[in-house]
């Protein structure tokens, strides 16, 4: 078999060269970093699950019309995906107060917010992708002011959509992480989730309990993050049950 063509390898995922132009496929890792890869680890299995899971939450935007670079899932831990640009740009919803919003503004974990909170962190590893401000944003280029409003649109319909989701097998969707990225057709671009969506990316709290089900897991030793990440998949009904 032909070797193929690694673009880029990050963290947690490695982008091959897909078989038809304009597609990459995205391979799941098992490791796990935290702190900006202080903490490293090998999560057996982790990149199973969050390819499946990742899969099922593109799939889910996708039947809402929310577009996304998904195109298929080609094996355990492998999925093919539109290219795209991606913009330099972490978008982060809160519902609740958690991580570094605590830390930067001394609020007690667990507090409800009055209502999703927006951030933007500038992606480079080197500076611990800050948070940054739309007038960072627009004054570097980064993207443009309707990049931005598409965004928080995007963002928000993703929040809505994840936190109903989440709510209706008893997860509390706390904050999440998306990558958006440009796809060009022609002269015609469009911005459109890309990245993935999983336990890595996500806060996930069970609602009766409060038990973290994401990687705060492995951030601050709690247990077995793939017993945590297996329990959101056995909830949302992707794992095969015992009866
Ligand atoms: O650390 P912080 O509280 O800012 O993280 C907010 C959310 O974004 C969390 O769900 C976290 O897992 C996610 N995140 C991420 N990748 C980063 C930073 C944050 O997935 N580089």
């Amino acid at each position: 078999m032909a070797r193929r063509t690694k673009i880029y390898e990050g963290k947690a995922k490695i982008l091959y060269e897909g078989p038809e132009p304009g597609t990459i496929v995205q391979y799941f890792k098992d490791d796990a970093t935290a702190f900006n890869a202080q903490k490293k680890d090998v999560i057996e299995g982790k990149g199973v699950l969050n390819n499946r899971l990742c899969e099922y939450f593109m799939n889910g935007l996708t039947a809402l019309g929310i577009p996304n670079h998904f195109i298929k899932r080609l094996n355990m831990r492998e999925q093919l995906c539109h290219q795209v640009e991606i913009i330099p740009l972490e978008v982060i919803v809160r519902n609740v107060a958690a991580g570094s919003l605590c830390k930067m503004l001394g609020i007690e974990e667990g507090t409800q917010l009055p209502r999703p909170i927006v951030e933007f962190c500038y992606k480079d590893d080197s500076l611990g992708d800050p948070l940054v401000s739309e007038e960072h944003i627009l004054a570097f280029n980064w993207a443009t002011q309707q990049d931005l409003d598409d965004m928080v649109a995007i963002a928000l319909r993703v929040n809505d959509y994840l936190s109903g989701l989440m709510y209706g097998v008893g997860i509390k969707l706390v904050d999440f992480k998306i990558e958006i990225g440009r796809q060009f057709d022609g002269d015609f671009q469009r911005l459109i989730v890309a990245d993935e969506i999983s336990p890595d990316s996500c806060r996930l709290w069970d609602i009766k309990t409060g038990q973290k089900l994401d990687k705060d897991v492995f951030r601050r030793d709690l247990g077995d993050l793939a017993d945590a990440y297996t329990e959101v998949a056995r909830r949302l009904g992707l794992m095969p049950t015992n009866n």
